[in-house]
């Protein structure tokens, strides 16, 4: 296994729309590996290929507290939604920077495993969250994106004083 580079803010990058995996096999789940690793050592709790640099449509989630029900999602859509709920979101590729975002409360997700076999699930708090922050990343969306101008502008004023700092 391999820690990845985690992809920063402004980096072009992360604007990308991911490309559906086309088969999953042992490069691919090597790579889900990478990430699981990359997301614990962070540590954070979802990570999409978008923002270690690779182009494909997968996300690896863990939003227990012990760190032990890791999720793999490839090729994740959301079939249903309902409700509303807000929640403070981060994110690795945005270091530093928190908002409140409005989002579904519970989403009925359809996608392959890390075996490349399809599954559908339900989520609702957090996990619904965290699902619907990482299918964003794959469609070159950040959380950002979701505040109103005015935070939105904040939030980057924030990040580009704290990589001053590190530079
Ligand atoms: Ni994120």
């Amino acid at each position: 296994m391999a820690l990845l580079d985690i992809l920063t803010y402004p980096d072009k990058r992360l604007r990308q729309v991911a490309r559906p995996v086309e088969t999953v096999d042992d490069r691919l789940r090597q790579r889900v590996d990478d990430m699981f690793e990359t997301m614990y050592e962070a540590p954070g709790i979802g990570l999409a290929a978008v923002q270690v640099g690779m182009g494909e449509r997968v996300v690896v989630i863990d939003v227990s507290e012990d760190k032990d029900r890791p999720l793999c999602l490839v090729n994740p859509e959301i079939v249903a939604s309902s409700g509303v709920e807000e929640m403070e979101e981060g994110c690795l590729s945005l270091p530093g920077v928190y908002g409140l975002v409005s989002r579904s409360a519970e989403v009925t997700v359809r996608a392959l495993d890390r075996q490349g076999e399809p599954f559908e699930m339900q989520a609702d708090g957090l996990l619904a969250v965290c699902i619907q922050h990482e299918i964003d990343h794959l469609d070159g969306k950040l959380f950002i994106d979701h505040l109103s101008p005015l935070k939105r502008r904040r939030a980057i004023k924030k990040l580009e004083k704290a990589k001053k700092r590190e530079s």
